[in-house]
């Protein structure tokens, strides 16, 4: 009879215990998780200025994308992290589960529409073509035909670059890259976003520089969310909206473009 009491009682302990360290489990992990969802982890290819790029230390993530996300992620009641990621990498990383959001002056296109949900356009963009100062065959888009250019991989610049007859087009990791390769004689033009060649020429790089003023497509730049997560994607559409209104956007923007037109 006793042991039958011991037996019992054991059992009872064991039950209790399990569900006792059952509970601590759950609620550390339901905390795990608020702390987590407070956390807005953003990708970008931070080699991109004006709209992101590290500063001269190469310890801050700054530009206008960066400064706009977070501002997007402070109305959200979110901190944002940033994630410096080559840009044909972005959408698999997303897909992988390792960031929430990207912003990269990503242009919105039908093909990345299938894998990611955009936010509304943030930014007006087109591609243009960077040339030598002293190139004089080279005047339009048609010109490029049988040419170098250099592209960055996976970019929309990339995709026009390869529509052109008969041309060789060298594709690299960064836009940086790219301006190199022109600089040292290794291609005889770059085509990319219109902002960027510009400010690249602006910041010194028109010594040896200089872009086309034929601008080749029109482009939107949106913020790419996971597609399974609607809920983020309001939330993003919202604060933008809510930053458009109360002149922060406006703010931002005239930072790095001047006021606008
Ligand atoms: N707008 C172009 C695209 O979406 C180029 C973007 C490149 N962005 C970057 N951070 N490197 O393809």
């Amino acid at each position: 009879m006793s042991k039958k009491i011991l037996t019992l009682f054991m059992v009872s302990m064991f039950v209790m215990t399990a569900l006792f360290t059952g509970c601590g489990a759950q609620k550390e992990q339901a905390q795990a998780k608020e702390t987590k969802e407070k956390v807005l982890r953003v990708g970008c290819n931070a080699d991109f200025a004006p709209f992101e790029f590290q500063d001269v230390n190469g310890k801050e993530y700054v530009g206008f994308d960066m400064d706009l996300i977070r501002a997007i992620g402070k109305e959200m009641g979110y901190e944002v992290q940033i994630q410096n990621i080559n840009f044909d990498g972005l959408i698999p990383a997303m897909d992988a589960g390792n960031i929430d959001v990207i912003i990269s002056g990503m242009t919105i296109t039908d093909e990345r529409s299938k894998k990611v949900q955009f936010s509304k356009p943030y930014y007006q963009s087109g591609l243009t073509i960077a040339v030598k100062n002293d190139n004089k065959t080279i005047n339009s888009f048609k010109d490029l035909e049988g040419k170098t250019i250099a592209v960055q991989i996976g970019t929309t610049g990339a995709e026009e670059a390869k529509k052109v007859k008969d041309a060789k087009v060298k594709e690299f990791n960064s836009s940086a890259d790219t301006f190199m390769e022109l600089k040292i004689g290794g291609v005889e033009a770059v085509v990319n976003d219109r902002p960027v060649n510009d400010y690249y020429l602006a910041q010194g790089g028109s010594k040896d520089a200089k872009a086309l003023s034929e601008i080749l497509t029109a482009e939107d730049y949106g913020i790419a969310i996971n597609k399974n997560n609607a809920d983020l994607a309001k939330q993003v559409d919202a604060a933008l909206e809510k930053l458009k209104s109360n002149g922060e956007y406006d703010k931002i923007y005239a930072k790095w473009f001047g006021a606008k037109k």
